[in-house]
């Protein structure tokens, strides 16, 4: 009886928001769903594909690792290339990364030589010269892999190499696989002796013990001089058996994503830090052995094994649709960028037809030829270009305009991806990027709203939560669900998405905050895998008009603190005073040092009298004053010292991530403006005007707040004046639709509290029973992470669900993604 008088009630009841009901009515659909959400993006970034997907397990192969990049000296520990960018040296520091002398008390030199390539792609080989043989009888290298070579008991492992000796070595050719420091074998075999020229050897190796500090040597056991170019092992088991393959574990964790599409391979590795280091589809296909690899702006050189051809293999093997990323004639914006002069861009336009025609193209034409001497004589079916990555501005809109109107008149279907606003240039997609908060994802799930349904469809090409969320916990995929639950309710406009990046090597973390870590055996996905996965497993057709209450808090504005800040700068301050009607509350004393003052994120220290933040970052800030003060006028000094931006002066403050800023010289010192955060996602609209702060001047900025009022000056000039309005921080939110196929309802509640929430769940328009599963993301503390060590502790659990009405009371958990999965009447 309970649920039909439940029913009766709710039926009765005014306004559901008041009551915690979620009302879905499954007799209105509101929304088709994309089916291309979602997808994933891969680049060679975190070592994600050398040494992670791509199963090669010899580091620096070809012996390319150290190479100068064209155009780029060494200065001190970096590369700088030409437009003074600086890369670190880091591990191209060594001579020979990856490999290391394996003598056995030999009399022995190894190092690389330059006379003899193997041919142009690969100029350096190793040359082992054995002048005397030690007790054990064999001298040679040995190549620890990335981060130690994983070898498996009953494994078998596939070995090649390109060899040649001077004349005069008649000794054997030897290859082991060992333990780290060369004690124990594993297995071994004997190649044939190198000749005068250079010529392939391979052989299978298999190993009797498992261990993940393992290596492979080649030994030598004569005197002689020896070189090695293009040595290579690759597991016996790679995913689908590809020639050239993958790691079967990582390439199942893509897999099971079951992306739509997989946009690759980049990224800033597509711009590049020089044009020669931007990738070139063309020097990625083919033989491995003539494939140049390139410097990458990641910090390493690449070996562009996992090229063109395998990702598009890659894409295919896992159904997604493939999404190709082309230079535009412009190498990385932020990186000091070199603009092709618009008379000369024919190579890159020719790039850009020859990428579609190599994976569409006929058996007449050359590189539809090309793909099927490659192994793939069908055409991979390519309908998606992009052209360029994060670029902007007009040195953008001209280029791209040259490259789209080439593609569109070549191949009229395809569908061409920009990068920025497009007007007049053929554009299906815009793309959007995302690098923000949890708190931001959770506050902006409504950011496409009121998108401009007129402009191209949207396709959010990379986000992620990557700030203030350790490496990746649960408050990162709660924000981002909440987020990617709005992309869904406007999948009118918003036609992709994708996470990014997807991989991190755990022993080479660039990027903050990634999707799956792995090192060389085991592999985790962080939360947000899980909630990725459970949005593509759980994707509606349809959207059902759906009311639910929001449950946040509203943050009024009327009491706070003060602070200071910066963005990608080091700058100090001094004199800072706080008075309320001629009264003063607070004035900074140098002596005091930073007694009362709290730092977020930053290097903050009292120098020569003035409060100086020194680390170049985002975000970095410091809090101090009374979180109860009202109303107040702040004065200070601010003086940039360096960096990108300004400064930023914090007001209202209740805490590091709930507060005002005046930024000046923001957005790359182009602006000033006013923003409001809550929970550290901005909300709300503010002022911003043109402006920019010069370096190494004292600037006198005022900031009075009033109620709900600010006034700003700058150097005694009225800057800004407006009201802050109360916001909400982000609470509950709810979709459902509809799968057609099989009938089943998707409900998905994402809940950002801290508290659980109770809520009752109405299904109108249809009759119970109900039945199905609930799947709950959750964990006991929002910060909670996986690790190599617990790859499981934050995951999905999947329960099974029933309800004998449509009508039902369930709680959330606090800082939960929950998705019910159910039919009703069955
Ligand atoms: O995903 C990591 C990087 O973020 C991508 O290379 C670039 O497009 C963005 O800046």
């Amino acid at each position: 009886m309970f649920p039909i008088i439940l029913f009766a009630l709710l039926s009765e009841m005014q306004s559901p928001e008041s009551q915690h009901i979620i009302t879905i009515d499954t007799t209105k659909v509101i929304r088709e769903v994309s089916p291309r959400l979602w997808g994933v993006f891969f680049e060679e970034i975190n070592h994600s594909g050398d040494g992670g997907l791509y199963a090669e397990m010899v580091r620096n192969r070809s012996f390319e690792d150290n190479r100068v990049p064209e155009g780029c000296i060494i200065q001190g520990d970096n590369f700088e290339s030409p437009t003074g960018w600086k890369l670190p040296l880091r591990d191209q520091a060594t001579p020979m990364t990856g490999w290391v002398p394996a003598p056995w008390g030999s009399d022995m030199v190894v190092g690389l030589e330059e006379r003899f390539p193997l041919n142009s792609a690969s100029p350096t080989c190793a040359r082992v010269a054995v002048n005397a043989l030690g007790d054990k009888g064999c001298a040679g290298v040995a190549n620890v892999g990335f981060w130690g070579m994983s070898v498996s008991a009953g494994q078998r492992y596939e070995l090649s190499l390109f060899t040649r000796a001077e004349s005069g070595y008649t000794g054997r050719l030897l290859a082991a696989l060992e333990s780290e420091d060369g004690s124990k074998t594993y297995g071994s075999t004997e190649l044939p002796g190198p000749g005068a020229a250079w010529e392939k050897r391979s052989a299978t190796l298999a190993s009797n013990a498992s261990d993940h500090s393992a290596r492979l040597a080649l030994y030598l056991d004569a005197p002689g001089i020896v070189y090695f170019d293009m040595v290579s092992l690759f597991p016996g088991q790679v995913y689908k058996d590809r020639a050239n393959g993958l790691r079967p574990d990582l390439a199942e964790m893509v897999a099971n994503l079951k992306p739509a599409f997989i946009r690759f391979p980049g990224g800033c590795i597509v711009e590049g830090f020089t044009p020669e280091s931007a990738w070139n589809w063309k020097e990625t296909v083919g033989d491995t052995a003539v494939r140049p690899g390139r410097q990458n702006l990641w910090g390493y050189r690449a070996s562009d094994g996992f090229g063109y051809h395998e990702m598009l293999q890659f894409a295919e093997d896992i159904g997604a649709e493939p999404i190709v990323v082309v230079n535009c004639g412009i190498t990385c914006q932020g990186r000091g960028p070199v603009f092709q002069p618009l008379d000369k861009m024919e190579v890159f336009v020719r790039n850009a037809l020859d990428a579609i025609e190599y994976a569409n193209g006929g058996p007449k034409t050359k590189w539809g030829t090309e793909r099927a001497n490659n192994g793939h004589p069908e055409p991979f079916n390519l309908k998606y270009i992009t052209i360029g990555n994060e670029n902007s501005g007009p040195e953008y809109v001209a280029r791209y305009g040259i490259m789209a109107e080439a593609v569109r008149r070549t191949f009229p279907d395809i569908r061409i991806i920009s990068n920025d606003r497009m007007e007049g240039a053929p554009v299906d997609l815009e793309e959007h990027h995302y690098y923000m908060t949890p708190g931001w994802f959770a506050a902006n799930a409504n950011k496409y709203d009121r998108y401009d349904r007129t402009r191209p469809r949207v396709f959010v090409s990379e986000f992620a939560a990557n700030q203030a969320c350790g490496v990746g916990n649960l408050e990162a995929a709660v924000g981002e669900s909440m987020f990617m639950m709005g992309l869904e309710n406007n999948s009118d406009i918003v036609d992709m998405a994708a996470y990014a990046p997807l991989f991190c090597h755990h022993n080479n973390r660039e990027w903050p905050v990634n999707l799956i870590v792995f090192d060389n055996h085991r592999v985790y996905g962080t939360p947000s895998y899980y909630a990725q996965r459970l949005f593509a497993e759980n994707r509606p057709d349809v959207l059902f008009e759906t009311s639910a209450p929001t449950l946040c808090e509203e943050k009024a504005w009327n009491t706070g603190a003060i602070g200071l800040g910066t963005w990608n700068t080091c700058a100090e301050f001094k004199d800072v005073e706080v008075s309320r009607q001629g009264e003063s509350l607070y004035a900074w004393n140098p002596d005091q040092q930073l007694e009362g003052w709290s730092p977020g994120g930053g290097d903050w220290k009292v120098r020569e009298g003035a409060i100086r933040q020194e680390r170049i970052g985002t975000n970095c800030t410091i809090q101090g004053g009374d979180i109860s003060w009202k109303d107040y006028t702040l004065r200070l000094k601010a003086r940039k010292i360096s960096g990108d931006e300004g400064f930023l002066i914090l007001f209202r403050v209740k805490d590091l991530k709930n507060l005002f800023w005046l930024n000046l010289g923001g957005w790359n010192n182009t602006a000033h403006g006013v923003e409001c955060f809550v929970d550290d996602g901005r909300a709300g609209a503010y002022e911003r005007k043109a402006g920019a702060i010069e370096t190494g001047r004292w600037y006198d900025i005022e900031i009075t707040v009033e109620g709900n009022r600010y006034c700003i000056l700058l150097d005694g000039v009225p800057l800004f004046e407006q009201t802050m309005e109360p916001v909400e921080s982000s609470g509950v939110m709810v979709n459902a639709g509809l799968i057609r196929a099989t009938g089943e309802y998707v409900v998905k509640v994402a809940n950002y509290l801290d508290e659980p929430c109770t809520l009752d769940v109405c299904l109108r328009g249809c009759e119970g029973p109900v039945r199905g599963v609930m799947t709950v993301l959750h964990s006991a503390a929002r910060t909670d992470e996986n690790s190599l060590d617990a790859p499981l502790k934050v995951m999905p659990k999947t329960t099974p669900f029933h309800s004998e009405s449509t009508v039902f009371t369930q709680e959330f958990p606090p800082c939960s993604l929950t998705v019910f999965r159910m039919k009703t009447a069955v």
